[in-house]
C-alpha cells in the first residue's frame, strides 16, 4: 500500500505589535543590553497588550490568515491541535477557542502540552492522523502568550521571553516529502528545574500562592542549559543518522530559539554549520511554542521543494526531539 505522509503545505503567524527590547528592560530590573545580548542573543520581545487577550487570539489571528493564504473555508478543517504552555483557561482547550473564533466547525480539537517541544510533538501527532488516511486538512498552532507568565521582578527569566503564534496546515502526499521521521525524548525527573509552582492540582491557587509569586515561571537556567545543548544536538544527529543523512544533506537546522548559545551548541554537535541554523531570536526572544513556526514562517521564501529541514526543541519535561522535514513547495 502506497504510504500516506503529512506535508506542510502553508503557514502563516502573528506577532502582538508592541515591542519590549532590553533598553526597556533596564528600567524594570538590573540589567543590562550587553547582558541580555551576550548571554542570549536577545534584543527585542513582542508582548501581547489588552485587556482580555490572550493565547487565542493570537492563534485565531494566526489560522485566520492561514485559511486565507490558502483560500480554504473552515468547514474543510477536520482537526485543530494547540501547543501551548499559557492556555486561556485551565480548561476548556485553548483549541476549541481558536476553532470557534476562526469559524471552524467541523473539526475536533484539543491542546498539547509538551512545553517547548509541544510544536514538534503535535506535529508528528497531527501527521499520524493524516498517515491514517482518515484526515486531510488538519491545523498545528504554537500559540503562547508568555508575557502571562513572567515575573517582570525576575531578571533571570523575564528577559528571555516573548509573546506570539504560528499556525500551519498538513494536508496528505503519497510522494517523498513531509515529515519524514522524527525522535523524540522525555525525562520527567528533570521537571524540578523548569516548571510553574502553583496553579495546578498540587498546588490551587491561593493568596499565599500569590504573595509567593508562584504562578510564573520558575526556572534553573544553567541546569537547563547543559541539558538543552545536548540533548537538541544528540537527537538531532540520531535523526540524521538513522536516515544516513550527512551534515551536506541537510539545508536548515531550526533549533527551538530559547538563546543563540544553544543554537550554536547544537549545530556544532550536529556538525552543522551555523550558515544553516536558522535564528531570529534577537527579534522574537523565546516565544515557546511559536519559535519553530516562526522561524519557518519567515523563511518560507526560501526554501526550495525537496529540502531537508530538521526542526529541533528542548522543553520543561524535560521533552525534546527533532523532525526530519522534506520540504513539499
Ligand atoms: O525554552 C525552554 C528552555 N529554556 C532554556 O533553554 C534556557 C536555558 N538557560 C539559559 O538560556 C541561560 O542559563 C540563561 C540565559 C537563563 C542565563 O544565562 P547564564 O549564562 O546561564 O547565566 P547564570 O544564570 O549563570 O547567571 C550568571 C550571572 C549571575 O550572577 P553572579 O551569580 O555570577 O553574580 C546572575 O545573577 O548573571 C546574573 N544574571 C543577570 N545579570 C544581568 C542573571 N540574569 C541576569 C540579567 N541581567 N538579566
Amino acid at each position: 500500500m502506497t504510504k500516506i505522509r503529512a506535508a506542510i503545505t502553508g503557514i502563516e503567524v502573528f506577532v502582538p505589535d508592541y515591542i519590549l527590547n532590553n533598553k526597556e528592560l533596564e528600567k524594570m530590573v538590573d540589567t543590562t543590553d550587553e547582558w541580555i545580548m551576550t548571554r542570549t542573543g536577545i534584543k527585542e520581545r513582542h508582548i501581547l497588550k489588552g485587556e482580555g487577550k490572550g493565547t487565542s487570539d493570537m492563534g485565531a489571528e494566526a489560522v485566520k490568515a492561514l485559511l486565507k493564504k490558502k483560500n480554504i473555508d473552515p468547514s474543510e478543517i477536520d482537526l485543530v491541535i494547540c501547543a501551548t504552555v499559557t492556555g486561556d483557561m485551565q480548561f476548556p482547550a485553548t483549541a476549541n477557542i481558536i476553532s470557534d473564533k476562526a469559524g471552524i466547525k467541523n473539526a475536533f480539537s484539543y491542546d498539547l502540552n509538551a512545553a517547548c517541544s509541544g510544536f514538534i510533538y503535535a506535529l508528528v501527532t497531527a501527521s499520524n492522523f493524516i498517515s491514517s488516511g482518515k484526515y486531510k486538512k488538519v491545523i498545528v498552532i504554537g500559540s503562547d502568550k508568555m508575557s502571562s507568565i513572567v515575573d517582570y521582578q525576575d531578571r533571570q527569566t523575564c528577559v528571555i521571553f516573548g509573546d506570539a503564534a504560528g499556525a500551519v496546515l498538513l494536508e496528505p502526499t503519497t510522494e517523498e516529502f513531509g515529515i519524514m521521521d522524527h525522535a523524540f525524548g522525555t525525562d520527567g525527573s528533570g521537571r524540578i528545574h523548569l516548571h510553574q509552582k502553583a496553579g495546578g492540582s498540587v498546588k490551587p491557587a491561593s493568596h499565599a500562592t500569590v504573595d509567593a509569586r508562584e504562578h510564573y515561571i520558575y526556572q534553573e537556567g544553567q541546569a537547563v542549559f547543559k541539558f538543552a545543548v545536548t540533548k537538541m544536538g544528540d537527537i538531532s544527529l540520531q535523526v540524521m543518522q538513522q536516515n544516513n543523512l550527512k551534515p551536506e544533506d541537510i539545508s536548515y537546522l531550526i533549533a527551538h530559539q530559547a538563546n543563540l548559545r544553544i543554537i550554536e551548541a547544537a549545530a556544532r554537535r550536529t556538525g552543522l554549520p551555523m550558515e544553516k541554523a536558522i535564528i531570529n531570536i534577537e527579534r522574537y526572544g523565546n516565544t515557546t511554542n511559536a519559535t519553530i513556526p516562526l522561524c519557518i514562517w519567515e523563511n518560507e521564501s526560501k526554501f526550495k521543494k525537496g529540502d531537508n529541514i530538521i526542526l529541533t526543541a528542548f522543553g520543561g519535561g524535560f521533552t525534546w526531539g527533532a523532525i526530519w522535514l522534506k520540504w513539499a513547495y
